[in-house]
């Protein structure tokens, strides 16, 4: 008997050692360079995304620079915003640019038939859209209309954004006040073709993906034309386009994928869900590691060279509208489930950047897993904003490889990994580790043995809340904000680290 017992508490131990993360940081295996681009961004004409988020008007008593918000510009450069998407989405498939250029006063309007049927006034435009660009230090990335938009119509487009010599689409833009172009390299080719963006099969849609982009004259010979990609596990509409569209032709093939519930119209509230609701949202988050990996092995096949960038150009949580807002705005609260479900994703990003080089959050502001949201003058940054900043050193850095042995986070006999984990090394040198622990209720120790570098020093920061649920109001904007990180030490070559219940801590090292 007493032996037994011996053998169960041994076990016991074992067991409890095992249950802890352990992983190995490879600090001299340096690989690839983590695209800053994967830091993206997304800005649709939805909702109060561009008027009242990003765009107030030069009348307006918010104070602004030609019109744009000067806190939300100030708010973007600091997190580093490397790449925004604009018109849209479904949007993008049936804007006419033209309409958006010229004296405001004479600009037609339209009506935005998939978001809310709002009379559409398209002060915000071509010129409002990249001159904000260049004023948060940000690269632009023009969908193009393939679904009611003519060939010729998208051809001019990018003639009047790129080129500089004498033409009819040059000389339209001189007249309309820019001399130089604004060189444009990113360029969508159409929107979810499957869906809103015309509802095309994927062979049909390869077919026009080619005549459109043949139109699309590269001024510059850096334009990077992005194929509209998949929706979520669609593998073969990945292996249709890879099939079909010669490599040469195409930079980027985009991927979308939200974490729902279910596209019916109950999507759970954005701020008083339960365990169920946010494990499920949890599997969604992980299952981007699933569509990466997946997607590039079908890319593997017919580039094995890389060539042909995974944009994953639409990723979030996307749950029921904030009662009483416009069911067409998708305007949602942002809570500690929305920063778990940006530090797995950034984390998955990270490690798969061999071949994910884009990437853009949906979306912005006020629409969706929003990084900003706004109150006619207020601004208020969401837990998903402080994510992206803490995240922002792994840009352009280069990949470290982690091998990690997780522990599970468990509910109702279903598991997940409780935690994920990137690496990188930046130009001056700087070693960052971000993590996150997404389980709801259990603190998790991680070891991380430090393979190939001697560090000194250690120091991080860490978000963290009281509750799942929580989030920042316009009442109590700091709410949640990141603070110096105290749960990490540092012994030889081992690093000891202790992550509260639903957080997420980047750790630099040097
Ligand atoms: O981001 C909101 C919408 O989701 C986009 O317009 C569309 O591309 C996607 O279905």
């Amino acid at each position: 008997m007493k032996k037994l017992l011996s053998v169960i508490t041994l076990s016991f131990v074992l067991l409890t050692t095992f249950a802890q993360t352990t992983i190995t940081l490879h600090a001299d295996s340096v690989t690839q360079t983590i695209n800053k681009n994967i830091y993206g961004h997304f800005a649709e004409h939805l909702g109060r995304s561009i008027y009242g988020g990003f765009y107030v008007g030069d009348t307006s008593k918010i104070p602004n620079t030609n019109g744009v918000r000067n806190d939300v510009v100030a708010a973007l450069r600091k997190l580093k915003v490397p790449v925004l998407r604009w018109p849209g989405g479904c949007f993008a498939d049936t804007y006419h640019w033209k309409d958006g250029i010229g004296a405001k006063n004479q600009r037609p309007t339209m009506v935005n038939k998939w978001w809310g049927g709002v009379t559409e006034d398209n002060s915000f435009g071509t010129h409002e859209f990249l001159n904000m660009c260049k004023l948060m230090g940000t690269e632009p990335y023009l969908a193009g209309n393939i679904g009611s938009g003519a060939v010729q119509e998208l051809a001019d487009w990018v003639q009047y954004v790129n080129f500089d010599g004498v033409s009819p689409m040059s000389n339209l833009r001189r007249k309309n006040g820019q001399d130089t172009p604004w060189h444009v390299k990113y360029w969508g080719v159409g929107n979810e073709a499957w869906g809103c963006g015309g509802n095309m099969t994927p062979d049909y849609y390869a077919g026009e993906y080619r005549k459109y982009s043949t139109f699309m004259t590269d001024y510059n010979n850096d334009m990077m034309k992005i194929a509209s990609g998949a929706n979520s596990s669609d593998y073969n509409w990945t292996e249709t386009l890879m099939k079909n569209i010669p490599v040469n032709m195409v930079g980027g093939l985009a991927l979308h994928h939200y974490s729902v519930l279910t596209w019916g119209p109950n999507k759970g509230s954005a701020t008083n869900f339960n365990e169920d609701e946010y494990f499920r949202i949890m599997q969604q988050a992980w299952f981007m590691d699933t569509l990466v990996a997946r997607h590039s092995a079908i890319m593997d096949k017919y580039d094995p060279q890389k060539k042909v960038a995974l944009v994953v150009d639409e990723w979030g949580g996307w749950y029921n509208v904030e009662p009483g807002t416009n069911p067409g705005f998708l305007y949602q609260q942002n809570t500690m489930r929305d920063a778990m479900i940006a530090g797995v994703t950034l984390d998955i990003f990270n490690n798969h950047s061999d071949r994910v080089r884009m990437a853009c959050l949906a979306q912005a502001i006020n629409v969706l897993q929003s990084v900003i949201l706004t109150d006619g003058p207020k601004m208020i940054l969401t837990p998903t904003y402080h994510v992206m900043e803490m995240y922002n050193v792994h840009q352009d850095a280069k990949l470290l490889p982690v091998a990690v042995q997780t522990n599970n986070y468990t509910y109702n006999g279903k598991t997940l990994p409780a935690v994920s984990c990137s690496a990188s090394k930046d130009s001056l040198g700087l070693t960052h580790i971000s993590l996150v622990n997404i389980d709801s209720k259990n603190a998790q120790t991680i070891t991380i043995n430090v393979d190939g570098a001697k560090y000194s020093s250690l120091k991080g920061r860490i978000l963290s809340s009281a509750k799942l649920q929580d989030y920042n109001s316009f009442d109590k904007p700091d709410n949640i904000t990141p603070q110096a990180f105290n749960g990490a030490t540092l012994k030889g070559n081992t690093l000891s680290v202790k992550m509260p219940p639903f957080s997420v801590a980047v750790l630099e090292l040097k």
